[in-house]
């Protein structure tokens, strides 16, 4: 089924989920790898491929984003009120930082003089103009926040672990098959 029901999520909810899951796992170990290297064609090259990438995870975002509002939300299966109000507060924050993280990129690499043309195929408009100063704030806000990403993404996926291993529900194949 395209859409969630009450009791599963729907092909649409899960092809956003595990799509944006891979995508995003490699711009945090990309951007920390590219981060790492000395400025050269190679890095370039990555460099643009992690704009390009960002970019994309930016606009479906957005689309998932209305995605589920327009969705029903499949009802809790953890048996703590608690644990479930936890996880739904840890998937708004994922909201937020899948949101926030690329629009800091954007804004970062505008800031230091460099224009983000996504695929090479048009260049996004100017937001920012070049300014150094805040070029380096944003430079380390984007690496500040990709950590936390990468820490409550990892805490996500072991409560996602803990409901199928330990409590033995049917949260993480929902979220796989879809029932
Ligand atoms: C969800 C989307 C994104 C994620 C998860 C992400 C993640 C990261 C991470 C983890 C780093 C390494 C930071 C460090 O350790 O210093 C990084 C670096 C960087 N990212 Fe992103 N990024 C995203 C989107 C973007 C976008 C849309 C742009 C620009 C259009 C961008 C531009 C950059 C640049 C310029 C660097 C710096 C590389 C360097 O240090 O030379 N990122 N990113
Ligand atoms: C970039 C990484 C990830 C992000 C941003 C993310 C984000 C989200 C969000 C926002 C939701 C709420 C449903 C929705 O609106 O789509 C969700 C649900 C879920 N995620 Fe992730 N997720 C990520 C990775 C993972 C991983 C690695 C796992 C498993 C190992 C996982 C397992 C689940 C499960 C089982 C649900 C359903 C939870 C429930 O029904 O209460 N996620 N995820």
């Amino acid at each position: 089924m395209l859409k969630n029901t009450s009791d599963s999520y729907g092909w649409g909810a899960r092809l956003f989920h595990w799509t944006m899951f891979l995508i995003i796992a490699g711009l945090v170990i990309g951007g920390n790898i590219i981060s790492d290297m000395p400025a050269g064609p190679d890095k370039t090259t990555l460099l643009g491929m992690h704009k390009s990438f960002g970019v994309v995870i930016l606009f479906l975002a957005v689309c998932r984003l209305i995605w589920r509002l327009a969705n029903e939300r499949p009802q809790d299966l953890g048996k703590s009120p608690l644990e479930n109000r936890l996880g739904h507060a840890m998937h708004i924050f994922l909201y937020v930082l899948i949101l926030e993280q690329p629009v800091i990129g954007i804004l970062m690499s505008q800031s230091l003089g460099y224009p983000v043309s996504p695929f090479n195929m048009a260049t996004l408009p100017t937001i920012i103009g070049e300014n150094a100063h805040w070029g380096k704030i944003l430079l380390n806000l984007h690496s500040a926040t990709g950590g936390v990403l990468a820490v409550a993404v990892t805490l996500h996926a072991a409560a996602a672990l803990k409901h199928h291993f330990i409590e033995k529900d049917r949260t993480l194949l929902r979220m796989i098959l879809g029932k």
